[in-house]
């Protein structure tokens, strides 16, 4: 069965400081998402893949995000972190449109009843 996600609107663009970061909550958890310094968006799973640290309160660095615990850093497109640390955040679809920033949610089909 092909799933596809339902769009939130989850605020302006504006609302999100280059750099920085907006934890939205949603039914699988609390995400992060995150606007780079030229712009791009990426959402994953507010919680760091060594033990769970607030990724939304890391630092932004290109692409990337440094956990704010113990510096491990993650790739934001594909939430694996990088250099000799292992483990994978899970990363959602989120796209920009008209200025609005919208979080694509699989949700279960228990949920959307
Ligand atoms: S919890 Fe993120 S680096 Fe340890």
């Amino acid at each position: 069965m092909t799933r596809h996600p339902t769009w939130l609107d989850i605020g302006a663009l504006a609302d999100i400081p280059r750099r920085g970061a907006r934890q939205v909550a949603t039914p699988d958890g609390p995400i992060a998402v995150f606007r780079t310094h030229d712009d791009a968006v990426f959402a994953i799973e507010d919680r760091c893949p060594h033990k769970g640290g607030p990724l939304s309160q890391g630092i932004v660095h290109g692409a990337s995000v440094t956990c704010p615990l113990h510096n491990w850093v993650i790739d934001l497109q594909t939430g694996a972190a990088q250099g000799a640390d292992e483990g994978c955040a899970r990363t959602l679809p989120v796209r920009v449109s008209d200025d609005r920033v919208l979080l694509g949610l699989h949700m279960a089909a228990e949920q959307a009843a």
